[in-house]
């Protein structure tokens, strides 16, 4: 079957390499077999196997005798991921990249073009992923998850930002599922600290008329396994792994995300007042929400004071020396 127009074929012939591998785990498979699976020849397929090791994926082998996987790899392929995810709105749209410029891009313009809710984009490395504002976000490979959900909610645009908090509420309680050690602390709208550095970040899009949504884009990036950041960031970036000292697993992490965002998003969708509880659960698990001496520069304005809470939209409620102010979008830092 011919790629769709926003899957590689490099991702496409290591996916299937992967998958051959998985399903002959017990044995060596020869070049010529992998080369028949992805129509090709056996120096590609050395190729291949060459770009999936760099990727840390663990093949012994070589040409003349074959190869065999050493363990079950740490990616965040359909084949993997896929099972741990059924009964959610997640299982059957599962794509993959290697290599990418950005899930949430991608998975936009696959949105426009009519894709189905539910479909997840998962990426190793992202060349030119995108933060908020005009912020780059860092994504080296293997390292984090980098990975965009689209959603189709039947709301107006208004309640977007409900959905992106109830986002932050599901990063952090995957994390805490995954090891309830880290509690991980919310900063409005959406950051997820571990000591006041930043372990995860959302980018939420969307595409909507003035009272209906058509799409939303809920892009996640968390730094999971990175040993460092470059200086630059060595002050606002931590990983999971630089928490807890050890390697975790991102399929895991990214099964429990995915699964604690489908919960989020049902109840948003089914329960009347889905709204209230993730608004008052994010005010529980925020430190920033009330009584935090803040500073919000955004365009040229700045807004100075004391965090009071968020209204009923989800907004920030910021009470300054001029009154209390709403704050509408902007990076809020602790002063
Ligand atoms: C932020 O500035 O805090 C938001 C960062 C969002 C990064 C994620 S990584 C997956 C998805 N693809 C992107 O290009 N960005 C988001």
């Amino acid at each position: 079957m011919a790629p769709a127009p926003y899957e590689q074929a490099t991702d496409v012939c290591l996916g299937r390499i992967v998958r051959l591998l998985m399903e002959h785990a017990t044995v060596v498979v020869s070049g010529t077999k992998i080369a028949q699976e992805i129509s090709s020849n056996r120096s590609e397929v050395w190729r291949l196997i060459q770009q999936l090791r760099g990727l840390g994926v663990d093949v012994a082998g070589h040409p003349a005798t074959g190869y065999q996987l050493k363990s079950v790899p740490d990616l965040l392929l359909p084949e993997i991921l896929g099972p741990l995810l059924r009964g959610t709105i997640f299982d059957t749209h599962v794509h993959h990249f290697y290599k990418i410029g950005s899930t949430n891009t991608a998975a936009m313009a696959a949105a426009a073009d009519g894709i189905a809710e539910g479909s997840v984009f998962l990426a190793e490395e992202q060349t030119a992923g995108r933060g908020r504002g005009a912020n780059s976000w860092e994504s080296a490979r293997s390292a984090g998850i980098y990975c965009s959900v689209v959603l189709r909610p039947p709301l107006p645009p208004s309640e977007v930002l409900v959905m992106a908090l109830a986002a932050g509420l599901a990063v952090r309680a995957a994390i805490e599922q995954v090891d309830a050690r880290v509690r991980p602390d919310l900063k409005w709208p959406n950051d997820v600290l571990i000591a006041g550095k930043k372990v995860c970040g959302i980018l939420t899009e969307m595409h909507a008329e003035v009272t209906r949504v058509r799409y939303v884009v809920v892009g996640i990036g968390i730094n999971v396994n990175q040993p460092n950041f470059p200086k630059e960031l060595e002050n606002e970036a931590i990983s999971l792994r630089m928490v807890t000292g050890s390697e975790w697993s991102r399929v895991e992490l990214a099964a429990a995300l995915l699964k604690s965002l489908d919960q989020e998003y049902r109840l948003l969708l089914e329960e009347t007042d889905a709204r209230q509880s993730i608004l008052q659960r994010f005010a529980e698990q925020s430190s920033w929400v009330r009584g935090k001496q803040v500073c919000i520069e955004e365009n040229g304005s700045r807004v100075e004071g004391s965090t009071d809470g968020l209204d009923d939209r989800g907004f920030l409620q910021v009470r300054t020396a001029q009154g209390v102010q709403t704050i509408l979008s902007g990076t809020v830092r602790a002063q």
